[in-house]
């Protein structure tokens, strides 16, 4: 297949973009979008066929359900059994945006969007661009990142050309993505609103509106006594690098001499290592590859860079790669949950002894 590849400007699509981006949806194809997250890989959601294709492009395990993109809220009341009051709280605080919520779905969703579950993800994100294609393509589009499965989300058009290049039918180029991490998750058919995926939108945000919320103590991975995450893609191993990622996390200053240390070692056997530092950092590291993420003044700087920054260090080779640790509070909370998944939870303590 070849991949049809549109570059939008000015963050309107044309007449004509919305046509094409919309024959091919109705036509059950595949389309890449931009959000403000990251790019998604859409399809008809409605539409069970194109639901599956959607597996088979990102070689996604099925059990894993899709988020159902819609552009206002008529949409909502259409894909569920019932919009509680708390959601319609949340949606004025946070819809159009970064945030995904959870209901029991109604009739018209297939289980192939669902991956075989009776509740459904919906979002409603805050790009003019995606808002403009969901339209333009009925209404209804499944959405996951659309990058290979297991690999970092794109936030680039070129990162998703990279990965589907030949298997989709056209990308939607609209430049780089603003926050560079998916949405928050958050499961409303819970007793108490529960966070399944941190995000953008943080856990106090989200109590602010909705009251009481919980993070559902699985969230970042399986845990020891066997507890699986509630949100099925939770599971895996994710976002990750070809290259091995370890973080390193202890005082800033023992973290520096460490990984300078570990760098040391593998460059004299000539391995290609590679460090995630930050502004602040960068010029303390003896490193061939050093790269900075952003700057700790300003978490949503070091989001929107991760995955590229993951994506980069593959491109060039790097065989290891050692990361810095950030603040797991608010923003922070996002940016670890994703690094420790990326890095397959291997961390290296330095006031531990291995
Ligand atoms: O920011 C985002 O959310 C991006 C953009 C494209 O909108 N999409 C995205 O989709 O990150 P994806 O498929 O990569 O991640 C969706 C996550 C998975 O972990 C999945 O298991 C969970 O949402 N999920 C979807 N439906 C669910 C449901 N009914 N119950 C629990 N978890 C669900
Ligand atoms: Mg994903």
């Amino acid at each position: 297949m070849v991949t049809k590849k549109i570059t939008v400007l000015n963050e309107s699509m044309t007449q004509e973009e919305k046509q094409m981006a919309g024959d091919i949806i109705r036509a059950g194809g595949l389309v890449a979008f931009p959000t403000e997250t990251v790019y998604g890989l859409g399809a008809d959601a409605l539409n069970k066929e194109a639901s599956a294709k959607i597996y088979k492009a990102k070689g996604r395990p099925s059990d894993n359900p899709l988020i159902i993109h819609i552009a206002n809220m008529d949409a909502l009341s259409h894909i569920v059994k019932e919009v509680p009051a708390v959601a319609y709280k949340l949606s004025d605080a946070f819809w159009p945006g970064p945030l995904t919520m959870i209901f029991q779905k109604s009739e018209v969703v297939p289980f192939e969007t669902t991956g075989g579950l009776d509740t459904v993800a919906v979002r409603m994100p805050n790009h003019k661009i995606a808002l403009q294609f969901i339209e333009s393509a009925g209404g209804y589009i499944a959405a996951p990142s659309a990058n290979t499965s297991g690999k970092p989300s794109p936030t680039t058009a070129a990162h998703v050309q990279k990965d589907m290049d030949g298997k989709i039918d056209m990308i939607i180029d609209g430049g780089p993505v603003g926050i560079g991490l998916e949405s928050t998750i958050v499961d409303l058919t819970a007793e108490v609103p529960t966070i399944l995926r941190p995000g953008y939108i943080t856990c106090q945000m989200i109590e602010k509106v909705a009251g009481d919320t919980r993070v559902d103590p699985a969230v970042d991975g399986i845990m020891a006594d066997g507890t699986l995450p509630k949100a099925p893609g939770m599971k895996y191993k994710h976002y990750a690098p070809t290259g091995e990622l370890s973080i390193v996390s202890g005082k800033t200053e023992d973290v520096i001499q460490m990984i300078n240390q570990m760098v040391r070692e593998k460059e004299g056997q000539n391995i290609k290592t590679g460090v995630i530092a930050t502004d602040e950092t960068k010029g303390l590291y003896h490193c061939q590859t050093v790269k900075s993420i952003g700057t700790r003044k300003d978490e949503k700087t070091i989001a929107r860079h991760l995955y590229g920054i993951l994506r980069e260090f593959d491109d060039m080779g790097v065989e290891y790669i050692y990361s810095e640790e950030f603040n797991s509070k608010g923003m922070g909370q996002a940016i670890m949950n994703r690094l420790i998944k990326a890095a397959g939870h291997k961390i290296i303590y330095t006031d531990r002894k291995s």
